[in-house]
């Protein structure tokens, strides 16, 4: 009998167990869900339907993503919109640059100073690991235009033809672009070469720029 009542508790507690499984869309029973899953603010929400997400919050209220937006602001934002007329600048405290991507640009461009007041080694380190990352494959490692896209390379028997045109930075024509110039260049790209300012951060292409006038001086 007691053996028969041991089995009986053991198969009910595994049922039971089994019965608190949540899973797919099926998210199991909570008690008082709020203790557990605090509602994030949303910088950017503008939730204007009451009944949006009314299964985080309390189960009276049934509205918990339109309460997560805030009135107050416009568009029901948890962001205060920034005041007009006000500029984004970066951690450095730099204003975004704002050179065209025209031939005036280019010009305007070649007589920036660069930003960086670090005049040690390690800015050139910095640049040469980076120039490493995005220009080498190109320009080759010393600047020569030779880089392994430039020359084309031979991959598991495929033949990856040569990307013509790329440019010799240590040739006469270029000794005397200056560090904006070649800012200005690494933003936007000029003819064949595309533009890179979406991938790398306004410091580190004044560090790039930076080690490409160190790579012409040797
Ligand atoms: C996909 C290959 C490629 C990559 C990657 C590349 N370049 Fe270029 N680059 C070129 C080509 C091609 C030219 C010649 C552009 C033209 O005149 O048509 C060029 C030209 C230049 C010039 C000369 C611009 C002028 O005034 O005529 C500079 C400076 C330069 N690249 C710097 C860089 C730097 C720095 C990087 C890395 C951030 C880089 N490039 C990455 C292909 C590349």
């Amino acid at each position: 009998m007691r053996l028969t009542a041991n089995f009986f508790i053991a198969v009910s507690a595994a049922l039971l167990l089994a019965g608190c499984k949540a899973g797919g869309e099926y998210q199991g029973l909570e008690y008082a869900p709020n203790m557990y899953h605090s509602v994030a603010y949303e910088p950017l929400t503008q939730i204007t339907n009451k009944d949006a997400g009314w299964y985080f919050n309390a189960l009276d209220a049934r509205s918990g993503e339109f309460y997560n937006s805030n009135p107050y602001n416009p568009y029901r934002m948890n962001l205060r919109l920034p005041p007009k007329n006000t500029v984004r600048r970066n951690k450095q405290g730099w204003l975004p640059y704002r050179g065209t991507n025209d031939a005036d640009g280019l010009v305007n461009a070649a007589k920036l100073i660069s930003p960086l007041k670090d005049t040690t080694a390690a800015v050139i380190d910095q640049g040469k690991v980076l120039f490493e990352m995005y220009c080498k494959h190109c320009h080759g490692a010393k600047g020569e235009g030779n880089g392994k896209v430039a020359e084309g390379v031979k991959i598991d028997g495929v033949d990856h033809s040569a990307f013509a045109g790329v440019a010799n930075l240590r040739g006469e024509a270029f000794k005397s672009i200056t560090e904006g110039h070649i800012f200005h260049v690494i933003t936007y790209g000029k003819g064949r070469m595309g533009a890179h300012g979406s991938q790398v951060s306004e410091e580190d292409r004044w560090k790039i720029a930076r080690y490409v006038k160190e790579l012409q001086k040797n």
